[in-house]
């Protein structure tokens, strides 16, 4: 279903056959909010007509957005919810489903269902041990709260770029969920968009990891949007390092020294 189109998903769940909608409440790739109105208006679709409504927090749960799940900044009350990734912290390869109780005990409600789910690893006990010291950590380090804080001064800072640079057309965040995406119209800019579209990110990605040791990614493969998801122990002098670091990227690289322009072509595979 395109995201945001709930005409689009109501089309689908009125044939009242779609088990369960499944949905990122901020998509990873791109770090796209939902439209005003969206998530919640998918939630009352999926009851209306029977389905299953679930909340995919691989990415945006425990924390990343300044709320335990990010489903509670719309007040959601999803049936399922995937979690993983900083389920464990990150070390230990750990994934869940948590569900409602109603939907728990309809699929596990007699002995011969109890096997509806599972494998062989799935209780596997470093990954359980993992799992819970990182509930833990965050609890009694306050890190849910921290991440809210941060991620106001992370914006705070990094908004006005915005408006400083004409190459930035936005920058977005919640929590520690953060991206900058980039637009331009210049020619420099727009040969790299023909060589690949959204290749003036590298510029940007490469040397705040070679010269700042700052690792960021591409929000995806063919967008000019840089993300971060940093860990909720930053200390506010990390952000505020963190912001000036990029400033001064995004204005070396918005002048596109042939150096960097040059990289960035071999490295998508053009020169
Ligand atoms: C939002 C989201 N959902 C699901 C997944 C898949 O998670 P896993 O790799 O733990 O199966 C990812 C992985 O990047 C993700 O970002």
């Amino acid at each position: 279903m395109p995201f945001g189109d709930l005409v689009a998903l109501e089309a689908q769940l009125k044939r009242e056959d779609v088990a369960v909608f499944i949905v990122e409440p901020i998509q990873g790739k791109g770090i796209n909010f939902p439209p005003d109105g969206y998530l919640e208006g998918a939630q009352a679709l999926c009851r209306k007509y029977g389905t299953l409504f679930c909340v995919d927090e691989v990415m945006t749960g425990f924390g990343r957005t300044g709320t335990m799940f990010a489903f509670e900044h719309w007040g959601l009350e999803p049936d399922l919810v995937t979690v993983a990734k900083s389920l464990s912290g990150g070390y230990v390869p750990v994934g869940a489903l948590l569900m409602a109780r109603a939907v728990h005990e309809a699929v596990f409600d007699s002995m011969p269902h109890a096997m509806s789910h599972g494998s062989t690893f799935a209780p596997n006990e470093l990954a359980m041990v993992a799992g819970l010291a990182m509930l833990h950590e965050l609890d009694e380090r306050h890190l849910v709260e921290r991440s809210a804080q941060l991620g106001t001064r992370l914006l705070e800072l990094t908004r006005p770029l915005a408006d400083e640079f004409d190459v930035v057309r936005d920058v977005r965040g919640i929590g520690l969920l953060w991206a900058i995406e980039f637009e331009g119209d210049g020619l420099a800019y727009r040969m790299l968009e023909r060589a690949q579209r959204g290749l003036f990110a590298q510029l940007v990605v490469v040397p705040l990891f070679t010269e700042h040791h700052i690792l960021t990614q591409v929000a995806g493969h063919d967008m000019a949007v840089v993300r971060i998801l940093p860990p909720f122990v930053l200390s506010d002098e990390d952000v505020d390092d963190f912001a000036s670091a990029l400033r001064s990227t995004v204005r070396r690289a918005r002048r596109m020294p042939s150096s960097l322009t040059k990289f960035a072509l071999t490295a998508a595979g053009i020169r």
